[in-house]
């Protein structure tokens, strides 16, 4: 039996309450998104090799791209411009996230040959969960336009890949790894998010 998609609970929806309570963490929040779409997409890249690139994976590459920019434009019309992703308040515990998740499923002997869908496949099915329902407590309205455009290009993408014949008992493995990672994540950036600066 393969995972079937991850559902909204107390601790993203707290999670998600406190980063909205504060105009200046939420733009944070909102640039670590645009850093981890662009992550997203620089993997895609680095994970297909040049003789395997379709006309599906560069759509995917640039609907990737794309989320990044837009997320970034909200950034810097909120008032953010011209800052590093390095500089960014969670930016840390996203690589760590993303980074985490990435060697640990390459390091899966059954990934051989399914990094970049294993790896799309765990991603798809949190950004499923986590941008509904922040698209449900956000109040910054040019969010709610740019995350609309994108979550519909997601749920196309988490249909994709839920489409791929892995092998029978992979996917388990990838989501006990995508969920033990998530909440570390959401540890970090929660007590990151009380940290005056
Ligand atoms: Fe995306
Ligand atoms: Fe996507």
């Amino acid at each position: 039996m393969n995972p079937g998609p991850l559902t909204e609970d107390a601790s993203i929806a707290e999670f998600l309450g406190r980063i909205v309570a504060s105009r200046d963490l939420e733009l944070e929040w909102i640039d670590l998104l645009s850093q981890l779409e662009y992550v997203g997409c620089r993997k895609i890249m680095k994970s297909v090799g040049f003789e395997s690139v379709n006309l599906e994976i560069l759509r995917h590459v640039s609907e990737e791209a794309s989320h990044a920019y837009l997320l970034k434009a909200v950034v810097e019309e909120g008032g953010l411009r011209d800052r590093s992703w390095r500089d960014g308040r969670f930016a840390e515990a996203g690589w760590r996230y993303f980074q985490g998740l990435d060697q640990r499923i390459s390091a899966l002997p059954a990934s051989e040959g399914l990094h970049y869908p294993g790896v799309s496949w765990a991603i798809e099915r949190r950004v499923l969960v986590v941008y509904p329902a922040y698209l449900k407590v956000t109040r910054n309205e040019s969010l709610k336009k740019a995350l609309r455009r994108i979550l519909a290009q997601e749920e196309r993408h988490g249909a994709q890949f839920g489409e791929v014949a892995f092998p029978d008992g992979y996917l388990p493995q990838v989501a006990a790894i995508e969920e033990a990672l998530w909440p570390e994540f959401t540890a970090a950036a929660s007590r990151l998010a009380l940290q005056r600066v």
